[in-house]
């Protein structure tokens, strides 16, 4: 038995897959794991809660305004009493409701409401998986760190083929047992600070200092983590890209307010600096817009350097992380100005990736990096921020074992 002790919150939504979500159950409470249903409206039109009741052997959930069941169980503690929230079928509605932070039944008010890992299996028309919206849908849950299985390819009820099949009922198993086994969680019981994003230093109330920074690979990086299991604080600068599911996230806007924010986090076992810090602010911002005068020389701006916070929590001491990951983003001499980084900084390892323009690396979704540390060079190939950040999240663990 790979569960047992382990608890699925099982959510069915409607789609006629659903009726799969019956030998879901059962594949699970053979495998130990205790299953707690929440059925949708459209959900009921296909399964029973009687028959989910029957095979789970425990009560089933469809109401958010129950009086009796919010009394036994409110819907937050629901979630909160799971190890893993499952939504199978998933259909395109409740997709765009997760994306979207709806909560208008209980099913999304759960999912919105939850901490713990989430595993979507998305069942629907190929046309409805294919359409942009859908998919623009998925790149925001999955960049939230929620985990994917199917759809699979193949003939559907509606007489079409294609990518839209619910995943069959042992594949969804599979995917369950390895988010909930302990060797898919090696990091769990560690803390990780990741930052992530550019700084922005404010030159008067309108006006700042920034850099091209997306915040892609740092939040990616963050997600990677917290998928192995570690408790993750992200501090992040101003950034478009939505805060990974499952990872704590302070909002900061200066190198200071990081490094304040990076202090105030640890202890920490790991620490990863993929935020693309300013090296300059203002040495005194000004308190009122600075305005043009007509025939008058253009403002200078003084600067003075911003404190770096890689070296800062790097520097030898009783707080110092065990890991601690440093980037070096150049466009001339990557590998030589990695190495004496590595050295200035007193970090384990450098991240090295050449951010010239034509790279397109810089705000891009690929990346191609070399790993930096004391035992040598590692040259990865040009891989999807998310494959870079999945692969670091394991070489981490992998050193802590
Ligand atoms: O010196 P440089 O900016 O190239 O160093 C890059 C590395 O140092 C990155 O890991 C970055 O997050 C970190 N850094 C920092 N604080 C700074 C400057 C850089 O943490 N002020």
């Amino acid at each position: 038995m790979t569960l047992t002790g382990k608890r699925v919150l099982l959510i069915i939504s409607g789609g006629i897959a659903a009726f799969k979500a019956l030998e879901l159950i059962r594949l699970l409470r053979k495998q130990g794991a205790g299953v707690t249903c929440v059925l949708t409206d459209n959900g009921a039109q296909f399964v029973t809660p009687l028959s989910l009741q029957a095979l789970s052997e425990s009560k089933v959930y469809a109401e958010l305004f129950s009086l009796t069941d919010e009394s036994e169980m409110g819907h937050i503690q629901l979630s909160r009493a799971a190890d893993l929230l499952v939504v199978a079928p998933a259909t395109a509605n409740i997709l765009a409701k997760m994306a979207n932070g709806l909560a208008d039944d209980l099913a999304s008010t759960v999912l919105l409401a939850t901490d713990k890992p989430v595993l979507v299996a998305p069942a629907m028309n190929v046309r409805m998986w294919l359409h942009p919206a859908t998919q623009a849908n998925m790149a925001t849950l999955t960049g939230r760190g929620v985990q994917v299985v199917g759809p699979d390819e193949g003939a559907m009820a509606c007489n079409e083929f294609g990518p839209g099949r619910l995943a069959e009922p042992p594949e969804i198993l599979a995917a369950i047992e390895s988010l909930l086994s302990p060797a898919s969680r090696p990091l769990s019981g560690r803390h990780a600070i990741v930052t992530s994003g550019p700084t922005h230093e404010p030159i008067d109330p309108v006006r700042y200092i920034a850099n091209r920074s997306s915040g892609r690979q740092g939040h990616a990086i963050a997600a990677a983590l917290a998928a192995l299991g570690a408790r993750v604080t992200l501090v992040s600068g101003p950034v478009n890209v939505p805060d990974p599911a499952g990872v704590s996230v302070r909002h900061v806007e200066t190198a200071a307010q990081m490094l304040d924010a990076c202090q105030t986090a640890l202890p920490a076992d790991i620490a990863v600096f993929a935020a693309a810090v300013a090296d300059w602010r203002m040495d005194q911002a000004a308190t009122g817009k600075i305005k043009k005068q007509p025939g008058a020389a253009p403002p200078s701006l003084h600067l003075v350097p911003n404190p770096d916070i890689l070296a800062t929590i790097a520097a030898a001491g009783p707080h110092r992380p065990r890991l601690v990951v440093g980037f070096a983003a150049e466009t001339d001499d990557l590998l030589d100005n990695a190495q004496s980084k590595l050295r200035r900084k007193n970090a384990d390892w450098i991240v090295a990736n050449d951010v010239s323009p034509a790279t397109g690396i810089m705000g891009g979704a690929d990346n191609a990096v070399h790993i930096i540390s004391a035992d040598g060079i590692d040259h990865w190939p040009l891989l999807a921020k998310d494959e870079v950040a999945k692969r670091l999240a394991a070489r981490i663990a992998a050193a802590l074992a």
